[in-house]
């Protein structure tokens, strides 16, 4: 039978007609992009029409949009980039906002510029559903704010953030604003200037592209450093040949994902979600969705089971076949549970409790009736297995 993949949100497949776009690149349109000779501008032609595609997904201008390594590289470039020159800064300490339910990306490069001493650094709590309320915001603003940087879409419970209304704040407090975009692009249509975000990040790897290839979107005008140092690539804020068969690839991704948006793909996916979140509920006690009621990529669902531990859950729907996440991708296999479950106030047991399943574009309704049929029987036979054990 064929074997079921409800992990998209740690990494989507890539489509087929992106290994097709990417094909010619690993052969023979090999010249550096930089080169001024016709194969290095064949080269070149291909990244910037691939820079036009992922601008046009974003509705803004392709000299906005810089190519980097992925996700986690243009959160930190956001983050170091927007706060270097506000460090020598007669006016003091430049200070960032973020959220408690930041991927490690944001959090940890968070820490580090905190640990450096030169940047003050204030996280701000989530409700119990996992939303960043603005008031909080509002609240933890302050005349030294430079840069708020709040996600779009969590990773973990699909919840979408007030994105729009914490932008009009933190420019209203003279800050820049931006927004991890990573679990949101090619899921909901969204334009970069209509959030009022100045940088917003994507990767490749969870919209169908490439694994290795991300975007930062720098609105004009944006006061950024650069990361790395060498070649003027990328308008000179990030160093480095381009990756060339892979921002091909990207942009690819890009495309098919704004063709996907103007179908009723979303809508598809979202009705397939929840009759998977129907179906497992209905058969199941001591169960429910973390940040249900809250409005939710689509793909995506968090769900626990009182009185079980994740890991064992995933193991044994991996044995059968069903591929979720008990956690964060790069969180699987830790002992520590989720940061953003317990953000939302969850037990250490029920954040225990609790796995994801994030549908992809290719998710069938007989997919979803499989793996819920799954989901009850193994959870109904994990908690047998702990009953008798107990006795
Ligand atoms: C919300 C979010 N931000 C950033 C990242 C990191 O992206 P990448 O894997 O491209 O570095 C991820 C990956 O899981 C993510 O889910």
């Amino acid at each position: 039978m064929r074997s079921l993949y409800m992990d998209a949100n740690a990494t989507t497949p890539l489509l087929p007609e992106v290994v097709a776009a990417m094909a010619p690149f690993w052969t023979e349109i090999f010249a550096n992009p930089s080169s001024v000779h016709q194969p290095g501008q064949r080269a070149r032609a291909a990244v910037e029409h691939a820079r036009d595609q992922v601008a046009a997904l974003l509705g803004c201008r392709s000299s906005e949009i810089i190519f980097t390594s992925g996700g986690t590289e243009s959160n930190n470039l956001a983050l170091f980039g927007a706060l270097e020159p506000h460090l020598a800064a007669p006016t003091g300490r430049p200070h960032l906002i973020t959220s408690s339910i930041e991927h490690d990306a944001v959090l940890r490069a968070a820490e580090a510029l905190l640990k450096r001493g030169s940047v003050d650094v204030t996280i701000l709590p989530c409700t119990a559903s996992g939303r960043i309320d603005p008031a909080t915001l509002a609240d933890a603003l302050t005349t030294r704010t430079r840069l708020v940087s709040i996600m779009l879409a969590n990773n973990e419970t699909g919840v979408i953030q007030p994105v729009r209304e914490l932008a009009a704040l933190a420019h209203a407090a003279g800050a820049l604003f931006h927004t991890d975009a990573v679990q949101a692009v090619g899921k909901l249509p969204l334009a970069a200037d209509d959030l009022g975000c100045d940088l917003l990040t994507l990767s490749g790897h969870k919209v169908y592209g490439p694994k290795g290839t991300g975007v930062l979107f720098v609105r004009r005008k944006t006061s950024l450093a650069p990361l790395h140092f060498g070649g003027p690539q990328e308008r000179q804020r990030r160093a480095g040949t381009e990756n060339v068969a892979s921002i091909v690839g990207l942009g690819h991704a890009a495309e098919c994902a704004r063709n996907w948006l103007t179908t009723d793909g979303p809508s598809n996916l979202a009705r397939l979600r929840d009759r998977l979140e129907q179906r497992v509920l209905a058969a199941t006690v001591q169960s429910g969705v973390n940040g249900a009621g809250e409005p939710r990529s689509p793909n995506t669902t968090n769900l626990f089971f009182d009185g079980i531990v994740a890991e064992d859950l995933m193991i044994a729907l991996d044995l059968q076949g069903l591929a979720v996440s008990a956690g964060s991708a790069c969180q699987s296999g830790a002992l520590e549970p989720s940061h953003v479950l317990r953000a939302m106030g969850l037990s250490e047991a029920r954040a225990r409790a609790t796995v994801r399943l994030s549908l992809t574009r290719m998710t069938t309704g007989e997919d979803v009736d499989r793996a819920a049929e799954m989901i009850v029987t193994t959870v109904a036979r994990l908690r047998r297995i702990r009953a008798s054990a107990a006795h």
